[in-house]
């Protein structure tokens, strides 16, 4: 049996802040109104040239920067997002291209909120069962992309940013303890987000208030009620399998959807809300990425000392739930300035040598006679007649 360990961590936000009171200016709402009901006073927001990978890209660099580690070294890159940018290729291989990962496999991960925990339950059982060595499990979203900002009941709550963990494998006892993950999917109607040219299916129809466009519907009392309620069974799943108890606990990193779903899962659980860390007044909820994103900053406010027990708990659309157990048991290794700049290079040259394989095969195709990708995509576009077979 091996186990997997988180050792390196690294987020990203966008520079660009969007407060309460801007969005105040867009739709009827005030900054009161906001942080009573959801503790949020800011969040984060792209700019347009970032995307879901980009985020990503920047989370996964400098979580392999505090692992010390070269992308070749990562053989499995997941990406959780609702919010990709294709369906294919995933956002998966555009970060293992950008990092120049080039013996990793990669994939797209969709399980909304629970995501991250979803795709950490994923690389563990792969390092778990020597599949892999070192695996690269990342959030990422852009959530401004696919909100409706007339929408005053949703647009107040999300936000862009990316967190990134590495799991290394060990001999060493500790890292992911357990993961217990669920879902509901009777429950898709009460959260969605449709995918682009398609309409709702049938059962997502009934609660669809933004109609046919592609942006997050939500029943933000069934949202609540549902997340209070599997919040703290989920926790105490996961800490029956790790043979733990809630009082074995240092630090809960949750989804961050909402202080007051936290502060009532804290009185379900019969704990301190102290015991949950909490960054939504700053970033809102940014999904997917919400609970790396979490992470790296309770690192950085030194809340989390060797051997602590801590526990990850998403929820959110599927309806989906996950908790996962882990022994924070590994002190990074000091990585100079240096090295850094390095690592910095390293992805400079990875853009180069994709860059070179595109024109390769151009110029293949050239060479053979055969169109180029340009010239198919701009030929895949040219109105068609539907012909009947037979005509
Ligand atoms: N500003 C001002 N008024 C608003 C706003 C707003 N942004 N949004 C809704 N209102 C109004 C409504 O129109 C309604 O007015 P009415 O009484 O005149 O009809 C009134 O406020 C109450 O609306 P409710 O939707 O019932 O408000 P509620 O108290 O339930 O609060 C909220 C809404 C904050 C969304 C709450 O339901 C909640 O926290 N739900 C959890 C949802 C959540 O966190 N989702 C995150 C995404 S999912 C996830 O990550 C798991």
């Amino acid at each position: 049996m091996k186990y997997a360990h988180i050792v390196g961590w690294g987020s990203y936000l966008p520079e660009r802040v969007l407060t309460n009171d801007d969005i105040a200016e867009m739709v009827e709402t005030s900054d009161e109104w906001i942080y009573t009901r959801t503790g949020i006073r800011e969040r984060r927001i792209a700019d347009t040239e970032e995307t879901t990978a980009t985020l990503a890209f920047e989370a996964a660099a400098r979580a392999l920067a505090v692992a010390d580690m070269h992308p070749s070294q990562i053989e499995l890159i997941i990406v959780a997002t609702s919010t990709p940018e294709y369906n294919f290729p995933s956002t998966a291989c555009q970060v293992q291209d950008l990092l120049g990962a080039t013996a990793a496999g990669a994939f797209d991960l969709s399980a909304a909120c629970s995501g991250f925990v979803y795709g950490l339950s994923m690389a563990h059982n792969a390092i778990a069962t020597e599949s892999v060595r070192n695996a690269l499990v990342i959030g990422a979203e852009t959530m401004s992309r696919v909100l409706d900002w007339n929408d005053r009941g949703t647009c107040i709550l999300f936000g862009d940013g990316a967190g990134a963990v590495v799991l290394k494998r060990s001999d060493v006892p500790g890292g992911v303890l357990s993961a217990v993950l669920r879902s509901d999917g009777s429950g898709g109607d009460v959260l969605n987000l449709p995918a682009v040219y398609h309409s709702p299916l049938p059962m997502l129809a009934d609660y669809s208030p933004n109609g046919q466009k592609n942006t997050i519907s939500m029943n933000g009392r069934q949202v609540f009620r549902f997340a209070t309620q599997v919040i703290s069974s989920s926790i105490l799943d996961a800490l029956r399998r790790a043979g733990l108890t809630i009082n074995d606990v240092a630090l809960i990193v949750p989804h961050q959807a909402n202080t007051r779903i936290i502060e009532t899962a804290a009185k379900r659980l019969k704990i301190s809300q102290d015991k949950f860390f909490l960054n939504v007044d700053r970033v809102g909820n940014t999904s997917a990425a919400s609970i790396p994103l979490a992470l790296c900053e309770a690192v950085e406010q030194g809340r989390l000392k060797p051997d602590d027990n801590i526990v990850f708990v998403g929820f959110g659309g599927g309806l989906t739930w996950a908790s996962a157990v882990i022994k924070w048991n590994v002190t990074p290794p000091e990585v100079s300035r240096l090295d850094r700049e390095l690592q910095r290079t390293r992805y400079l040259m990875a853009r180069g040598r994709s860059k070179l394989r595109r024109w390769g095969r151009r110029w293949g195709a050239i060479l053979g006679g055969s169109p180029t990708p340009d010239a198919r995509m701009r030929d895949a576009q040219k109105p068609r007649h539907h012909e009947h077979p037979e005509e």
